[in-house]
């Protein structure tokens, strides 16, 4: 199932917004042509990525609550205190529109 998450001009490379999907809500950060999406909910405590700041030159994204970045584009952790990935959706651009693969 292919999931419509809005049009890629609506959203402003190098910020992150939260997108809700059924029963989820994930976290999508367009880098210029290039769109990840990640869970929104750090695998540190229960807190949304989507407020914490994007790295653009790293390609991360930092946990507003205590600081553990994660990379964009597998949704490692890639410092503490977070030790373990957030989930990670493969992302497309089609038409202009962005769209993730439900699972
Ligand atoms: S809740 Fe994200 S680093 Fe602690």
């Amino acid at each position: 199932m292919t999931i419509d998450l809005g049009a890629l001009d609506d959203f402003e490379s190098g910020r992150a917004y939260p997108v809700d999907v059924p029963g989820r809500r994930l976290v999508l950060v367009r880098l210029d042509d290039q769109v990840y999406v990640l869970s929104d909910r750090c695998s540190h405590e229960d807190f949304p990525l989507s407020e914490g700041e994007v790295d653009v030159v790293d390609r991360t994204i930092e946990c507003a609550r205590h600081g553990a970045t994660f990379a964009l584009d597998t949704g490692e952790p890639q410092s503490l205190p977070a030790t373990h990935p957030v989930e990670r959706w493969d992302a497309v651009v089609e038409e202009g529109r962005v769209k993730v693969v439900g699972q």
